[in-house]
C-alpha cells in the first residue's frame, strides 16, 4: 500500500495507473477510521481497480475551534486498518499547507439551497469547507467513482450537487450507514464518548426507529414533536434539532404525499460531542 503526502506524487502515480486502464475510486475521510469507512473502501474496491483513501482533517469545515482541536487522530491505526483490508489502496495524507497553500479559506458555494437546511443552519460555513476540500480532491484524483456514507446524508446530496454544477465527471455513490451493535451510527466522534455515554447514545437510534413507525399514521409535525418529547427529560443527551425533510430537496415538509421520499434527520449533543443520524421514513 503506497502512502502519498504530496499532490504531485499522487497525480503522477494515478496518471500511470489510468494509462494502464485502471478504474479509480476515491474515499475521502478525515481519518479515525472505523468499520463505516472500511465499508466504503470495500464498496470502492469491488467497483474499481484502485481505491484512493484520503485522510485529511479539513480545518475549513469546522465551525467550532474546540471540535477541530479535539478531532481524533489515529493515523498509524488507520494505515493498519487499510492495509488489513487486503485491497488495492493508495493513501493520501496531505498537510494543511499542501491542500491550502498559505490561504486556509473556503470557497463560497451555491448548492441551490441544500446548504441552508439542517446542518447548514447550525454549522455556519460548514458546507463551504466540505465543498472546497471535496472539489479539490475530486479534481486531483479524477476518480471514476467517489464514495460517501449516508450518515452525512445532507453532505452526500451536496456533493452530488457539487459535481453536477462544477461538471466533474465522477460518479458520487452513497453507501448505507453502519451501526454499532446497539444501533449507534458509526462515527469518528464516537471515539470521544465515554463507554457509559456510548451506551446512552444508543437512545438516538432507538428513538428515530420508533419515530419511523409513526410515519403511516402521523403528520411530520406530530412525529417531530413526539421525537422532541422523548429527549425532553433525557439526563445526558440534548437534542439540537429533529427535522423531517424531502430526501432530494432537503426542505422540511408539512405533509406527506405518495410520490416523494422522506427522511428524519437529527442532531444531538452527548456532553460537548455532537452526533448526527438519519433514517429513511418510506
Ligand atoms: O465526511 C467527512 O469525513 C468529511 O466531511 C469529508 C467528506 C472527508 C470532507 O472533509
Amino acid at each position: 500500500m503506497l502512502v502519498f503526502k504530496h499532490k504531485a506524487d499522487l497525480k503522477r502515480h494515478l496518471l500511470n495507473k489510468r494509462e494502464e486502464g485502471n478504474r479509480i475510486g476515491l474515499v475521502p475521510t478525515m481519518g479515525a477510521l472505523h468499520e463505516g469507512h472500511l465499508s466504503l473502501v470495500i464498496n470502492s474496491a469491488s467497483e474499481n481497480d484502485l481505491t484512493v483513501v484520503s485522510i485529511f482533517v479539513n480545518p475549513t469545515q469546522f465551525d467550532r475551534k474546540e471540535d477541530l482541536e479535539n478531532y481524533p487522530s489515529t493515523l498509524e491505526r488507520d494505515l493498519e486498518l487499510l492495509e488489513g483490508t487486503g485491497r488495492n489502496i493508495a493513501v493520501f495524507t496531505p498537510s494543511v499547507q499542501e491542500m491550502y497553500s498559505e490561504n486556509i479559506q473556503a470557497e463560497s458555494f451555491d448548492f441551490d439551497g441544500l446548504e441552508h437546511q439542517m446542518e447548514g443552519k447550525f454549522r455556519a460555513g460548514h458546507f463551504d469547507g466540505v465543498g472546497t476540500i471535496v472539489k479539490s480532491l475530486l479534481q486531483l484524483v479524477e476518480a471514476d467513482n467517489a464514495y460517501f456514507g449516508e450518515k452525512d446524508f445532507q453532505q452526500l446530496q451536496i456533493i452530488k450537487k457539487l459535481v453536477e454544477k462544477e461538471g466533474i465527471p465522477t460518479q458520487v455513490i452513497g453507501c448505507p450507514i453502519l451501526r454499532e451493535s446497539n444501533g449507534l451510527a458509526m462515527s469518528s466522534r464516537n471515539e470521544r464518548l465515554s463507554p457509559e455515554m456510548r451506551k446512552e447514545a444508543a437512545f438516538i437510534y432507538q428513538t428515530i426507529s420508533k419515530a419511523k413507525t409513526l410515519f403511516q399514521t402521523k403528520s411530520p409535525e406530530e412525529i417531530t414533536k413526539w421525537t422532541e418529547n422523548q429527549f425532553d427529560n433525557h439526563h445526558s443527551l440534548t437534542l439540537e434539532y429533529v427535522e423531517i425533510a424531502n430526501e432530494s430537496t432537503l426542505e422540511p415538509v408539512k405533509s406527506f404525499n405518495k410520490k416523494d421520499r422522506y427522511r428524519l434527520f437529527i442532531a444531538v449533543f452527548a456532553n460537548s460531542i455532537r452526533l448526527i443520524d438519519n433514517i429513511a421514513l418510506n
